[in-house]
């Protein structure tokens, strides 16, 4: 069960009694760590990598570790709301299935599949098949990218 909680996916099991192993999630979430990453919990498939169904990926741009959060933000001080107002959007015909996130040079991450993304406290924010998320840590519409990384010089290397 810790290993279910873990929202890196830094600990992960295999059952080798034959019994299930850990099920895909029913819905496919993003949430908005305050001052912190973005934790997904989906079916991800991150730049082509092994499919995985956890990860905290970096939105402060500090991390050593792109696209995933290292912790730099604590020492780096980021500061982001794990709030924001709703934006219009319609329940989506699928809530699940597969999640590719992928990194863009310099830019956002970009993420095509049946997403939901939710605040720190669980509020449901968007719902989207596909959407570019900040990981500059600059946008003034986080967590949604608004083009600050080109004015900010962000780099970063891309998928
Ligand atoms: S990646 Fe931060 S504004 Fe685009």
């Amino acid at each position: 069960m810790t290993a279910r909680l873990c929202p890196s996916g830094a600990i992960t099991y295999e059952r080798t009694d034959g019994g299930p192993q850990e099920p895909a999630p029913i819905v496919n979430l993003v949430r908005m760590r305050e001052d912190g990453p973005l934790a997904f919990n989906a079916e991800l498939r991150i730049a082509g990598e092994e499919p995985r169904l956890r990860a905290t990926l970096c939105r402060c741009g500090l991390s050593k570790e792109k696209p995933y959060c290292d912790g730099s933000h604590v020492d780096g001080g980021f500061i982001a709301s794990g709030e924001r107002e709703p934006k219009a959007s319609e329940p989506l015909p699928a809530r699940n299935g597969p999640l590719d996130v992928v990194p863009q040079k310099n830019g956002p991450l970009e993420v095509t599949g049946n997403l939901e993304v939710v605040t720190g406290t669980g509020h449901t924010v968007d719902r989207t098949t596909q959407t570019w998320l900040c990981r500059c840590g600059h946008s003034q519409n986080k967590p949604f990218c608004d083009g600050s990384h080109a004015k900010v010089g962000f780099i970063a290397d891309g998928a």
